[in-house]
């Protein structure tokens, strides 16, 4: 019996790996500690708890709209309008199971085969397989030595006839990076010139340091709403710590919309109910779950970048918003595989290694967990390595 050669092709993905080891490590009772995880720490908002249980004792928990409910999209545009800039129509929004299948959405509706989507380096670890599982060819831009991003000069080489879309986050999973204003104004026209969509995965887009905002793509578009090339993916999984509830969404043109409802149609039907509910009672807060969130979190990346700052040969680029941070460790390995089997072995602390987000040399360290653990683990590696 054969299997698919997509499926074949197919890489596991290093985070969601990572993430069942370090389960199954700690549950045989081995002192690991996990620098490799992707959610915070934190319980959902008291919105969601009560949304989700007005639904449970309602004893109806059916199929929705394959979009979405009305009442989630509502609090959709108010939150996109609130933090945005921008207020879409019931008709702009796809509400999906999680950001994840909302990017895949997209990627299914824009991508013809050999289309060329272009996203930089260091990049989300499910990017450049979502688009081959499309049947787009992934075309990296990788930033200069000793940076993490890529300028908007090495964005316009790579445009050519083939290109068919621009994949952003910013933030950015896994350096922390904010792009800045004057990169996403550059990106926005260069889209708008050429033809060509602008996907911004703003999942972390709340989870900014330091008094600053990350830019929307919005506040430098030049078309209407339903012209715009700018597809603008979100979801409550970060930003309100609902990993499980697996509800995200996307902001886009309302022809492209009606493509990834179809899409979405013909794969799941329609996201969870129950999820729905949760994720509506969510954006109903005020606002100071997401801020007492930031706040903490901004306090964890200080204390991770205090920490790091103790290796003697570790290089890194203070982290400016999300909950990852990017060590430069080829100091000590180039091989960042190497470096982290070796961590796990004599450290029992699981780092993501750097290649897996196309940038080798690096680890992905994580501050969303406790600080008790961020400065043992740092400290554990210190010995390690020093
Ligand atoms: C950059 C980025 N985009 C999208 C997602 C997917 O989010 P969700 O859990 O809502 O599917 C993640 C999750 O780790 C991410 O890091």
């Amino acid at each position: 019996m054969q299997l698919s050669k997509m499926a074949l092709s197919l890489g596991q993905s290093a985070t969601l790996r990572l993430n069942e080891l370090a389960n199954n490590l700690k549950a045989e009772g081995k002192p690991v500690i996990h620098l490799g995880g992707g959610e915070p720490e934190e319980k959902i908002p008291d919105g969601a708890y009560a949304a989700s249980l007005k639904k449970l004792d309602s004893r109806y928990v059916r199929y929705t709209a394959t979009s979405g409910v009305a009442d989630l999209k509502a609090g959709i545009a108010a939150y996109t309008e609130k933090h945005y800039g921008m207020r879409p129509a019931a008709g702009n929004i796809v509400v999906s199971s999680g950001a994840k299948q909302a990017i895949y959405n997209f990627l299914l509706s824009v991508v013809n085969p050999d289309d060329e989507v272009i996203f930089p380096a260091p990049y989300w670890v499910s990017y450049p397989e979502m688009v081959r599982m499309a049947g787009g060819e992934p075309v990296i831009i990788r930033p200069e030595p000793g940076t993490v991003v890529p300028t908007l000069e090495q964005f316009k080489a790579a445009f050519n006839q083939h290109t068919k879309a621009v994949m952003l986050n910013s933030p950015n999973n896994p350096s922390g990076a904010v792009f800045s204003e004057d990169f996403i104004k550059g990106l926005v026209e260069l889209c708008e010139r050429c033809g060509v969509w602008l996907m911004m995965d703003d999942i972390y887009n709340r989870l900014v340091f330091d008094g600053k905002k990350a830019p929307s793509a919005f506040a430098f578009s030049k078309k209407p709403p339903d012209e715009s090339i700018i597809v603008s993916i979100n979801g409550v999984s970060k930003t309100f710590s609902m990993t499980g509830f697996r509800i995200g969404w996307s902001v886009a043109q309302a022809p492209l919309t009606k493509a990834m409802v179809k899409v979405q149609a013909q794969v799941t039907s329609c996201p969870s109910a129950l999820s729905q509910a949760a994720a509506a009672g969510a954006l109903a807060e005020s606002g100071e779950f997401v801020e007492k969130l930031r706040k903490g979190l901004e306090g964890k990346r200080d204390v991770m970048v205090a920490e790091l700052a103790k290796l003697k040969k570790v290089k890194l680029h203070k982290p400016q918003g999300t909950f990852y941070s990017f060590p430069d460790f080829s100091a000590y390995d180039k091989d960042s595989t190497k470096l982290s089997n070796m961590l796990l072995e004599k450290a029992m602390v699981v780092a993501v290694p750097g290649v897996e987000f196309g940038l080798e040399g690096h680890l992905r360290l994580s501050y969303c967990g406790a600080e008790k653990d961020i400065i043992e683990g740092v400290s554990r590696i210190r010995k390690v390595l020093d």
